[in-house]
């Protein structure tokens, strides 16, 4: 054995209260491992108070607009943490995460009491990966590398999840292009920081023709080299099949049978039954069993807190208005109980499970319309230097801009069409694998490209630039369409193909030295209403799509 250069001071600490050290946990195959070599099953349990949700119809999941992050208040971790260690779970999975906020208490916390945390990357609203517009670009993938800086500290993160039901249907299967690309590009920086924790993605459940396609794609080797540059590391399915009183052959047994050869690692990223009145978790005995586990490996219940937004349900506690208490319920005790029975195999062995291998892609067809051509890597530094030479600039009047970003690139494409124009450098197509040369950068800058082209074509008339007050002239930029042009494609030029992202300057990530804890924040409202439609968290404007058909 190597001997230990620099005795790191949180082992000492872990010593000196007789903590273990978090195992790491890593993939052989389709399957995980601890350090030690044994098969390592999720036990797990949905850990997020629910935002605000507001219904509406194009809301038909309900989705929460608003998040309170789990990890960042030491005092409500702490308060929990006594009722996952009575369930026994060795997961928990967070959905949405502030990386500006400090977690060191509740990660140390959860560390030392032996729990992993599966980090979901995405955040509500304009954070995530729209499906009806998909796109990939420099704000979600700061978002993403932001919050991954943070959690990168703390020795007890397994998985970072690219995303949660984006695609829920064939008919958004071209969203899978983009969610590639996010998968490609958070294991770049993974690895370039040296980090071995696992990529994911949790899907939805649904048809076979649906579900499989999808797993496939995420995880194949378009380049048929055996790389795994852009294959996710861990399937998450959000499988509400065993409702009440069920059985292995019912409720298992087809999904055992679909995914029999899928090659990687596998789980439920939510299992679970309303449980009003009651439910008795009896699928856990199958699960974490011989029935399941030459496929999956173990799950997340879904959830600790109630989920608001139907009607209280699915909570097996419930927290005191002030936020200071926690009572169980029935369905906790039943968890407790079947988490404390289960006794999965612990095989194959690590040596047995085989060489992790990165299949062909699936054919695109009509039930799976995503390319194999994955965008390019978001480029802030050519978004930034394209944004500061283009003539008329987006200038919001509100720090909440993101709501009217959307109709602003819709009104803009459509004065342009008229005149002539086109928007297909901000299109992104994920069937065709077109992908326009500003469609990687904020939606910010592809409004403020947008209303550029509109300015030029108007002869740069300062009318044109206003968009209802929206837009500011910017004198420093080329006034002349050829040069600005010729601005434009010089800092984009750039931005083509993959590279390794990094953090942009001035990012500050979750330093500062307080708990980070937000005092009134208690939680209202809603993740789940639809037991099958689940936790979605995605965009519910549209930015730009690829669908513009301009005359
Ligand atoms: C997919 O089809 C559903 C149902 O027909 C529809 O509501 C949804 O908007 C479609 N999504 C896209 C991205 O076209
Ligand atoms: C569940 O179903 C089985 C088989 O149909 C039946 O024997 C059993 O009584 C049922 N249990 C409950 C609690 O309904
Ligand atoms: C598309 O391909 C997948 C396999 O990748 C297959 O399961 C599905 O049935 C195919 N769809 C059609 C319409 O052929
Ligand atoms: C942001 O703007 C939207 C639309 O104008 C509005 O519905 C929402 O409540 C606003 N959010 C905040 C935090 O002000
Ligand atoms: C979402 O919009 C807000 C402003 O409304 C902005 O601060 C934030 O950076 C945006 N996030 C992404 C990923 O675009
Ligand atoms: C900006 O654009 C939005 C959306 O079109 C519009 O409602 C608003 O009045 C415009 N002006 C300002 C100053 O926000
Ligand atoms: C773009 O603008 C920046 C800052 O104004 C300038 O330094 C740079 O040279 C410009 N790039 C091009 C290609 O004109």
């Amino acid at each position: 054995m190597r001997p230990r250069v620099v005795a790191p001071l949180v082992l000492v600490g872990a010593i000196l209260s007789g903590v273990q050290a978090i195992q790491t946990v890593s993939r052989a195959g389709r399957y995980l491992y601890t350090a030690d070599g044994n098969r390592f099953y999720i036990k797990g349990v949905a850990y997020q108070e629910q935002g605000q949700a507001v219904a509406g119809s194009n809301n038909p999941f309900l989705e929460p607009i608003t998040y309170i992050d789990p990890l960042s208040d030491g005092t409500t971790c702490q308060r929990d943490l006594p009722y996952l260690q009575q369930l026994g779970v060795n997961t928990i999975r967070a959905y949405s995460v502030n990386s500006a906020l400090n977690h060191d208490t509740c990660m140390q916390l959860f560390s030392n009491a032996g729990i992993y945390t599966i980090i979901d990357l995405s955040l509500p609203v304009n954070g995530s990966i729209d499906r009806s517009s998909p796109t990939w670009t420099t704000a979600l993938l700061d978002q993403y590398i932001e919050t991954i800086q943070v959690f990168s500290k703390y020795d007890n993160v397994l998985a970072f999840n690219v995303g949660n039901e984006v695609v829920t249907a064939v008919n958004e299967t071209v969203a899978a292009t983009f969610v590639k690309a996010a998968a490609r590009d958070t294991k770049a920086y993974l690895n370039s920081i040296k980090s071995t924790v696992l990529v994911g993605y949790a899907s939805i459940d649904g048809d076979s023709d649906l579900v499989l396609p999808l797993a496939e794609y995420l995880s194949c080797d378009p380049s048929g080299s055996n790389s795994g540059a852009t294959a996710i590391d861990l399937y998450g399915l959000n499988n509400y099949r065993w409702i009440g009183n069920s059985s292995y052959q019912v409720a298992y047994a087809p999904i055992e049978a679909l995914y029999s050869a899928y090659n990687v690692p596998a789980y439920f990223s939510e299992f679970g039954s309303p449980t009003n009145p009651v439910t008795s978790w009896d699928e856990v005995g199958s699960l974490l069993s011989s029935q399941l586990s030459p496929v999956w490996s173990g799950g997340i219940a879904f959830s600790y807190f109630p989920a608001t937004s139907a009607g209280g349900n699915f909570g097996i506690v419930s927290i005191s208005a002030d936020g200071s208490t926690v009572t169980v319920n029935q369905n906790f005790d039943n968890l407790k109980t079947q988490y404390a029975q289960a006794s999965p195999p612990n095989s194959p062995s690590k040596s047995a499970a085989g060489s992790t291998s990165y299949p062909a892609c699936p054919q695109q067809n009509s039930t799976l319309l995503a390319s194999t051509t994955l965008p390019a890597t978001p480029n802030l530094a050519a978004c930034t230097c394209l944004e500061e030479n283009l003539s008329c600039q987006f200038t919001p009047a509100t720090s909440n801009y993101s709501a009217i970003v959307g109709a602003l690139v819709d009104y803009g494409c459509s004065a342009l069409g008229q005149m002539g124009g086109n928007c297909n450098p901000i299109s992104a197509n994920g069937q065709t694998g077109v992908y326009g040369a500003v469609s990687g950068c904020d939606p910010t800058v592809m409004l403020s490209w947008v209303m550029t082209q509109y300015y030029l074509a108007n002869n740069d008339n300062a009318q044109a630039c206003s968009f209802g007050g929206n837009g500011t002239v910017n004198t420093h930029a080329p006034s002349s369409t050829s040069a600005a042009n010729a601005a434009a494609s010089s800092c984009l030029a750039s931005a083509t193909g993959t590279s390794v992202p990094t953090l942009p300057s001035g990012s500050s990530t979750g330093s500062s030295g307080s708990s980070g804890s937000t005092p009134g924040t208690s939680g209202a409202a809603a993740l789940d209403t639809n037991v099958f439609a689940s936790v979605l968290i995605v965009v519910m404007i549209g930015v730009v799509s690829g669908m513009w058909a301009l005359a």
